[in-house]
């Protein structure tokens, strides 16, 4: 039996997954492994749900959003009995490793099915950017130039109007996507959950700017901050000036990932593969200072991506 390698997707979808399960399923191909796509993340694994990948299946998929092997949350691969199942299956399956293509939760699966005996190899894929051991996570380059256009969009109704516009993006506990897109957009503030935010300040801000003959106001808004809607109600009465809340939701998950996220995607599943031909696992593929390299998983997930602070304050000494 030829050996074989497995590869899933887990945790909320980015775009680029696809991307990355190409890249994984041609590297190991090359390498003379089959592949098999384990479906819907962990479920799939503990579920039997598989599709042996060749060549052809993974072509016209570069370019399109989402996973076509589908994604999962599963709280059952805590338990160490679905570990040990697991690790049975892939047994079973002739599975010598899996590459998994997730955020840090996937992650601690992938770790504990390493230790189990099964290596894996973890694959940042998110649009919250908020593994520490990665400059770029998969998708959120392009996560945030779908922000991007939509507050571009939202500027230009903001403007007419000359109303304030209150954006919540995606980023979970975190503010990469909140920032970024602000500074990207010409945001008057952006509120963030690593950053205490005073509305005073901010009201007083909105109300200089307008007095300085600014007619677009945009204020962005992190979801681990929340309260968007109050915070628009907020300003109207503060100011006297129309304020709108728009929460962007999942579109910023979708569509057709930009060039860095297919790029980085497709440096990521070569150099996953990489590591298991190797026999090597419980490592997470990461890029720092422009290069591909790996690190063990725990390391990986014991510190916290850093703030940038000083584009955060970029951001306020530029935008007024
Ligand atoms: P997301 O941020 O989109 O939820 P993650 O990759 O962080 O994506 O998490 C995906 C899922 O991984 C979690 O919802 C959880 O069900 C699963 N998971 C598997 N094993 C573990 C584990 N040992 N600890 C935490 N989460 C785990
Ligand atoms: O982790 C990606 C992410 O889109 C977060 O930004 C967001 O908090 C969460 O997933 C939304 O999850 P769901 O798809 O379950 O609504």
């Amino acid at each position: 039996m030829k050996k074989r390698i497995g590869v899933l997707t887990s945790g909320g979808d980015a775009p680029g997954m696809n991307a990355a399960v190409r890249s994984v399923t041609r590297t190991a191909l090359a390498k003379g492994f089959e592949v098999i796509g384990i479906l819907k993340g962990y479920n799939g694994l503990l579920n039997r749900e598989f599709v042996q990948l060749d060549v052809r299946m993974v072509s016209d998929i570069i370019q399109r959003g989402g996973t076509m092997i589908y994604t999962a949350r599963c709280p059952e691969f805590k338990e160490w009995e679905n570990i040990e199942k697991a690790k049975q299956i892939c047994e079973e399956k002739n599975m010598s490793g899996i590459v998994v293509i997730g955020g840090d939760g996937s992650f601690r699966g992938a770790a504990d099915l390493s230790k189990a005996g099964i290596p894996c190899v973890g694959i940042p894929g998110t649009i919250d950017n908020d593994i520490q051991c990665s400059e770029y996570t998969i998708g959120y380059d392009t996560a945030l130039n779908t922000v991007m256009e939509l507050v571009d969009k939202l500027r230009d109704t903001s403007r007419s109007h000359e109303r304030c516009s209150v954006v919540e993006v995606m980023g979970r506990h975190a503010g990469h996507i909140a920032l970024n897109a602000g500074i990207a957009c010409g945001a008057t503030a952006v509120l963030v959950p690593e950053v205490e935010h005073d509305m005073a300040k901010m009201i007083q801000r909105i109300k200089e700017v307008r007095a300085d003959g600014k007619k677009h106001i945009i204020i962005v808004v992190a979801e681990g901050v929340g309260g968007t809607e109050d915070i628009a109600k907020t300003i109207h009465e503060e100011t006297g000036i129309e304020a709108r809340a728009t929460i962007l939701g999942h579109v910023q998950r979708g569509g057709s990932p930009t060039v860095r996220d297919r790029v980085l995607a497709s440096e990521m599943g070569y150099y996953a593969v990489e590591l298991l031909e190797q026999g090597i696992g419980n490592r997470v593929v990461g890029r720092k200072d422009g290069k591909v390299y790996d690190v063990d998983i725990q390391e990986a997930l014991s510190m916290k991506k850093p703030f940038d602070e000083r584009l955060y304050k970029i951001l306020n000494d530029i935008n007024f």
